[in-house]
């Protein structure tokens, strides 16, 4: 089901600890997010990967919502040896809402 960008605002204050997006966003523990949403796997530009993220990137394309929609659950599951320190989103509701909401800030 498609997700609502404005519940997925709320949903994101859980990522905004380590990332931002949106205008001037700039890397913090994570990489900024901007257009993630079918960007390349670990290619922010000056953020360094963990190994992990790194090896993830060369195996998979993009960030696709499909994959996001694996990898948020339990990152640490689907990308063995992220840095990414977060437990993960337990409900799929919330991860089609972080989409949506993730999806304005790519260029179209
Ligand atoms: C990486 C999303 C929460 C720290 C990433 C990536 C995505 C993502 C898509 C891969 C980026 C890329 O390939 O360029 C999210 C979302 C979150 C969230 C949607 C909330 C639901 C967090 C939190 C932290 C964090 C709370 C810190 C405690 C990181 C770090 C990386 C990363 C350190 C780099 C991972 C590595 O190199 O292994 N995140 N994140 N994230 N995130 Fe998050």
């Amino acid at each position: 089901a498609d997700g609502d960008p404005a519940k997925g605002e709320k949903v994101f204050r859980k990522c905004k600890a380590c990332h931002m997006i949106g205008p001037d966003a700039k890397n913090r523990v994570g990489p900024e997010l901007n257009g993630i949403i079918g960007r390349k796997i670990a290619t922010a530009p000056d953020y360094k990967y963990s190994k992990g993220m790194t090896e993830f990137g060369e195996t998979h394309d993009v960030w696709s919502a499909e994959l996001l929609h694996e990898y948020l659950p339990k990152p640490r599951d689907l990308v063995k040896g992220t840095k990414m320190a977060f437990a993960g989103l337990k409900k799929d509701d919330d991860i089609s809402d972080i989409v949506a909401y993730l999806s304005q800030f790519n260029e179209d």
